[in-house]
């Protein structure tokens, strides 16, 4: 196959949801039909159990499982599909805010009794600012939920998407009979009283036939027809150049738990969703069809195996054919490197690959040099926009609690930040260490992983701020900014990046220095830089 070939049968993307909306259920699904594996439940506890922040064992088995589970590739109508996961656990936010920016489109799950929830908008924010293109599945309809377009008008004005549905739920919980898919104008039924067996959807383009009263039952086709005709009006028709663009968000309804709309979800998507896509480097945009290799670093996952500190590094390739054994260059040591053994992914197992092409994953086995965003090329200097920090939600000084090993304490967080599990700060007057995070769980994950991997201790002290801003003063030498650093010392701090962070101790006090110090700007994320 060539490699333009390969490139457009490429479909790479992320599930978001907030917890327990069924995105492991869907995944599992997925995978079913694309035959990678052969019953459900071998995705199943792809998650930290809830309540579980205190047991070890069960983060240590999450990060097991979590290797396991991070790209889960499979073919489906000769369309390569890798699904990228992504962590439902809020702790785990940041990670999934850098799996985002490896995907070229994603599907929301939304439990139709819940409706949206805050997990959900926040992860929908960020792919709203990045245009990524999204369908929203909603999910759970074999149970009671909420009114149909009671919830596409909760999608819109909690999420901000201008959604067009694809397909319409025929009663709801006791009475879901099925779905009329508006996309391929078909009549999706269940068959059988126990809602588990479906029948094949059958063309039903005209719904004022009168054999839809016939199959079923009067009542329910009048409300189709009157919904449908509702939905023509009022929702605007799809179009893909608008939702490749991240303007319009096809809906589908559906229950993975019955594997119900799940088919109809696949056929569309492998249809509509993009294949790679260009990437902006800060150099340059970087298209999927160049033949030169481009890459970059996602996600590092360290070795469960504390003898062994190697760790395995994601890379997500942006152009080219990623080749074992070719040299590439490094971009931020400027170092040529080789691979002798990069890992492709598959559900459930990875292996070695040769080569792998836009739209895939590589996991390379990394001794510690690999830094979350880095960026591979075949020679040029080129680094990959779009892996920011935001600000963390939870600050403490870290505290070396056993001198000895103060050398094995730094080394071991600064390894730990490399893989991105929490934001290190060191603060601009006396130097102090401040780990920031986005759930209180990493505070715990790093404090075990220091002492059993790299054989150090330290304790927390609580440090009173509440926002991270990175710091631009519109000119440094300005008096207004050396007022403010005078001024604000005590909360000031260098990023791993050396960027200047303003440690905040509320919403009021970054109101306050706004508005005191108009010319230097405050950021929540660390990429400001246009
Ligand atoms: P998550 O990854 O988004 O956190 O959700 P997950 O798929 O684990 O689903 C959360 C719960 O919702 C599970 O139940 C799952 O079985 C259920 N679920 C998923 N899809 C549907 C659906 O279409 N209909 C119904 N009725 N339930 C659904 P659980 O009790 O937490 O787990 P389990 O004991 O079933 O494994």
């Amino acid at each position: 196959m060539n490699f333009l070939k390969e490139i457009e049968r490429r479909r790479t993307f992320g599930i978001i949801s907030h917890p327990d909306a069924g995105k492991t259920t869907l995944t599992e699904k997925l995978l079913l039909f694309g035959g990678a594996i052969q019953e459900a439940g071998a995705v199943k506890n792809n998650k930290i159990k809830k309540g579980a922040t205190s047991d070890f064992m069960e983060i240590e088995r999450q990060r097991g499982i979590s290797v396991a589970t991070s790209v889960l590739a499979f073919i489906y109508k000769d369309k390569k599909i890798n699904i990228l996961d992504t962590p439902g656990h809020k702790d785990f936010a940041e990670d999934t805010f850098r799996t985002l920016t490896a995907v070229d489109s994603v599907i929301v799950v939304i439990d139709v009794a819940k409706g949206v929830e805050p997990q959900t908008e926040k992860l929908v924010e960020v792919c709203r600012m990045r245009s990524i293109p999204m369908l929203v599945f909603i999910n759970k309809l074999d149970r009671e939920g909420k009114d149909a377009f009671d919830l596409l008008d909760e999608v819109e004005q909690k999420l901000g998407l201008r959604v067009t549905p694809m397909s319409f739920p025929i009663g709801m919980g006791y009475d879901f009979k099925g779905i009329y898919n508006i996309w391929e104008k078909k009549l999706n039924l269940f068959s059988g009283d126990n809602k588990t067996s479906i029948s094949e959807g059958v063309e039903f383009s005209d719904l004022s036939n009168p054999e839809l009263d016939t199959i079923i039952g009067e009542t329910a086709a009048d409300t189709l027809r009157e919904e449908i005709e509702l939905i023509d009006e009022v929702y605007p028709a799809f179009n893909q150049e608008e939702y490749l663009e991240g303007k319009l968000q096809p809906v589908f309804f559906g229950s993975a738990l019955n594997n119900f709309g799940v088919k109809e979800l696949l056929e569309a998507f492998i249809e509509i969703a993009p294949s790679p896509q260009p990437k902006k480097a800060e150099e340059r945009l970087v298209d999927s069809k160049e033949e030169k290799l481009t890459g970059f670093v996602f996600k590092i996952h360290a070795n469960m195996d504390p003898k062994h500190r190697d760790r395995l590094a994601f890379i997500k390739i942006v152009s080219g054919t990623f080749k074992r054994n070719a040299p590439y260059l490094h971009v931020r040591t400027g170092k040529k490197v080789k691979f002798s053994s990069p890992n492709a992914f598959f559900a459930e197992r990875k292996e070695i690959v040769e080569e792998s092409f836009p739209g895939d994953i590589v996991g390379i086995h990394d001794t510690g040099n690999f830094k979350i965003g880095d960026t591979l090329t075949e020679g040029e200097a080129l680094n990959f926009k779009g892996i920011p920090s935001f600000s963390p939600e939870h600050f403490r000084y870290v505290n070396n609690a056993d001198p000895m090993k103060s050398k094995q304490l730094y080394k071991g967080l600064d390894q730990l930040m490399d893989e991105g599990v929490a934001q290190l700060f060191t603060l601009e007057m006396n130097g102090r260490r401040v780990v920031g995070t986005v759930g209180a769980l990493q505070y715990e994950v790093i404090q075990y992983r220091l002492e059993h991997e790299y054989g150090a201790k330290c304790t927390y002290e609580n440090l009173a701020a509440h926002k991270a801003c990175w710091v631009e003063p519109e000119n440094p030498k300005s008096d207004e900014f050396i007022d403010f650093k005078r001024v604000k010392q005590r909360y000031l701090a260098k990023d791993k990046q050396g960027q200047l962070v303003f440690l905040a101790d509320s919403e009021f006090t970054i109101q306050m220095t706004q508005n005191k110090y108009p010319s230097v700007k405050l950021h929540f994320t660390s990429e400001f830089k246009k």
